[in-house]
């Protein structure tokens, strides 16, 4: 055995380990060399019969190889390793050039911010806010309200009525107006001080506002089976059409935030008012100005629908209104398109978040 021939599978060891692709091929490759049948075991145990000298010469040699061998191992076991960690990464790894999923704000829609407006306004005016059924009886809708039987607000044309019948025999409808909520609300506030009033109190004026959803059969650029009133009321012993004017005039202005701003009663009918008027507001400047736009009809409260209410129409005295909540949002925001409110579209909708 020469040094050459240590060398010789020293050189083939390395050679061996190279070609392992695997682990478990290393460790095969391995067992060839050192193992407990590998060719440097053989050797070891060849010594014995070696005289002491050649044992040392032999030994340190063999050793040297056997060391060599095992570094060379070594070296591969790491690069194994690591290329397979590495394989693992890269099956493992995140694409972080995707684009995140980003959960935006929400935001209320365009006519709440509106309706919530309004409420602000008139409760700084001192009005109640009030809320009443959609689905509202015909006494409701349209009798107490002064609507003739032939009216042509009661035709199915106009009204959805719904496959239920009220106590006096009629269908319920979809309200088509906020304007049964007058009555309504007038009830409530009478019983309410009903006990105070037995006791010789006076009872407070009736100022509300009823905004909500209205139902009609309607469908264009500027109508919408479903859309939003809010109705106003202002009932007591001394007020008057000034009175609806300079409330009106204060609320048009604080919602437009504009003093720039021309309001005009034109003459008009409303079964449930007398004299009755629609309510036109003018911008002088920007986009719109110069043009009459009516947002409101109005009136003094008709004598029969303060007697529907329960109260003596020559005690009392007052005004209501009736406005689109959808028109002030198209107004305000410069939208020219009714339906785009109710289409859900969250392109339109997130402008005004
Ligand atoms: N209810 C009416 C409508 O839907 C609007 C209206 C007009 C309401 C005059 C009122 C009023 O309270 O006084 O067209």
């Amino acid at each position: 055995m020469t040094t050459n021939e240590l060398d010789f599978i020293v050189a083939s060891a390395r050679q061996a380990f190279a070609g392992a692709a695997t682990p478990a091929e290393l460790e095969n490759a391995k067992a060839q060399f050192t193992g407990k049948a590998g060719r440097i075991t053989e050797l070891m145990k060849g010594m014995a019969k070696l005289s002491v000298e050649d044992k040392k010469t032999r030994g340190a040699a063999i050793n040297a190889a056997k060391q060599a061998i095992e570094a060379a191992l070594g070296d591969r076991r790491q690069a194994l390793a690591d290329a397979e960690l590495e394989v693992q990464l890269k099956a493992e790894a995140l694409d972080i050039s995707l684009p995140g999923r980003l959960r935006e704000p929400g935001g209320l829609h365009p006519v709440s911010l509106t309706m919530e407006r309004i409420e602000r306004i008139f409760a700084s005016m001192g009005f109640d806010v009030a809320d009443g059924p959609e689905i509202e009886s015909d006494w409701h809708s349209f009798t107490s309200l002064n609507n003739p039987p032939n009216h042509p607000a009661r035709s199915m044309q106009d009204t959805f009525y719904v496959d239920i019948n009220g106590d006096d025999g009629i269908p319920y409808n979809l309200r088509p107006h906020t304007s049964p909520m007058q009555v309504r609300y007038a009830h409530q506030h009478i019983k309410k001080h009903a006990a105070a009033v037995q006791a010789g109190g006076a009872m407070p004026e009736i100022r509300v506002i009823a905004p909500g959803r209205t139902y009609r059969v309607d469908s264009d650029a500027t109508h919408s089976p479903m859309f939003h009133q809010c109705e106003g009321l202002w009932l007591g012993e001394n007020v008057s059409f000034k009175d609806l004017k300079v409330v009106f005039t204060d609320f048009c202005r604080t919602f437009f935030e504009s003093d720039d701003l021309a309001l005009r009663f034109r003459p008009s009918f409303f079964p449930f008012t007398e004299p009755s008027a629609e309510i036109d507001i003018q911008f002088q400047s920007g986009p719109l100005a110069g043009r009459w736009l009516e947002v409101a009809g109005s009136g003094q409260v008709h004598p029969a629908v303060v007697r529907n209410m329960g109260l003596d129409p020559e005690q009392y005295i007052g005004f209501a209104f009736g406005m689109g909540p959808d028109r002030l949002t198209m107004l305000r925001y410069g939208v020219n398109d009714l339906r785009l409110f109710f289409d859900g579209d969250i392109r339109f909708l997130r402008q005004f978040r």
